[in-house]
């Protein structure tokens, strides 16, 4: 079993994400010390693979974005107060990134503040979410408009989970997972180009591989920054362009790392005409995308989500200015100037923002 260990600076804590097949059976050795541990679980996941705990309370919750809200919070607090944990207790996050950034949220608030360990069940919250102390709700305004960073006492990473995962949800973690090798280099690109056909196949090991990798990545961005002021917002590789997307479909008709895939196909492309990037590095990222089953431009995403008459010109334009990211008007884009050499804060001429929102 390998295992990948993280510690943020600037803080006092440290923590460690441990990754592979089975390392979910590690919950049991975090209940030590502490005078109770209670889970927040999605109720698909203990379904299909059991309760995490025997013995410990559970509250079973439906995942998706309806779930973070003030009243998903709400009850998620209700059932910390129910359950009767004190500073010295432990909450568990038991599904994926839905469920994590919920639970992550309500353990930075609960008596102001308790110990949140991330058992992450999809792999998009495996290799993005649960890493990083990232936590929040959304509002009526906005996704993600209110949340805290708090890390984490550890996370694992169990890749026997990920075998049930359905095929959008695996492709959308490949849409991160491609991401997080742009910004690794060349060498994690390699890794993931070599081991595409056995993470379709939901292999183990090689989910295990490539999720250890893409912590790496990310542990080495958070390290440097853990509050976001800075270099983490490299993490928003495609994203300005993905927000755009998820923004002009309605939440939730695009699965996120869907519409990550099509904007790191489209960030490519804007790296070539503004940073002179090699059309080579805008090659590979397609392929890799059709490779992984995701859409690799708007035009395929139109037509494989019937969203034509959403995903116009106009209404991904107006999205763009809506990514709280950016600023009001100017929106921000991160790209790749080649593999492992990402830049930030640039924005893009109108002539071109028309061209490649055509
Ligand atoms: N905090 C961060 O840094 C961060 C980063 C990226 C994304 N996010 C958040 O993560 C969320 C998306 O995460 P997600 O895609 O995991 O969403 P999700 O929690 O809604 O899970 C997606 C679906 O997969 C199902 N599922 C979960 N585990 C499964 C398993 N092992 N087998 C079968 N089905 C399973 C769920 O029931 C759900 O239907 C978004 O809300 C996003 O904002 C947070
Ligand atoms: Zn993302």
């Amino acid at each position: 079993m390998s295992s990948v260990s993280i510690s943020l600076t600037g803080e006092s804590r440290r923590y460690d994400v441990l990754v592979g097949a089975g390392i979910s059976a590690d919950a049991r050795g975090h209940q030590h010390g502490r005078d109770r541990v209670a889970v927040l679980a999605d109720r698909r996941v203990t379904a299909l693979h059991g309760p995490l705990l025997d013995g410990a309370p559970t509250l079973e919750v439906e995942a998706g974005e309806s779930l973070k809200t003030m009243d998903g919070l709400g009850r998620a607090l209700e059932f910390c107060a129910a359950s009767g944990l004190s500073r010295r207790s432990l909450l568990i996050a038991y599904g994926g990134g839905t469920v994590g950034d919920l639970g992550g949220l309500a353990a930075s608030l609960f008596k102001r503040g308790i110990d949140v360990l991330q058992v992450p069940t999809t792999l998009l919250a495996q290799v993005d979410a649960s890493v990083g102390g990232k936590t929040a709700i959304n509002l009526p305004s906005g996704k993600n408009l209110a949340g805290t960073f708090h890390q984490p006492a550890g996370v694992l990473c169990d890749t026997n989970l990920l075998v049930t995962l359905d095929d959008a949800e695996l492709s959308s973690g490949l849409g991160e997972v491609i991401k997080t090798a742009i910004i690794g280099g060349d060498e994690t690109l390699t890794l993931v180009e070599r081991l595409t056909p056995q993470l379709l196949d939901r292999d183990p090991a090689a989910l295990a591989e490539i999720v250890e990798a893409c912590v790496r990545v990310k542990a080495r961005v958070v390290l440097s920054d853990h509050e976001e002021r800075g270099p983490r917002r490299v993490l928003n590789l495609g994203h300005t362009f993905a927000h755009a997307i998820e923004h002009a479909a309605g939440f939730g008709a695009v699965p996120h790392g869907v519409a990550v895939g099509v904007g790191l196909a489209l960030a490519a492309h804007a790296s070539e005409r503004t940073l002179g990037a090699p059309g080579s590095l805008t090659e590979r990222t397609v392929r890799l995308l059709d490779r992984a089953g995701l859409p690799c431009s708007l035009e395929a995403l139109r037509e494989a989500y019937g969203l034509a008459g959403q995903l116009t010109p106009a209404a991904l334009r107006d999205g763009l200015n809506h990514d709280k990211k950016g600023q009001v008007g100017a929106p921000e884009f991160v790209l790749a100037r080649g593999e492992g050499d990402v830049i930030m804060g640039l924005h893009l001429g109108e002539d071109l923002l028309s061209e490649l929102l055509a």
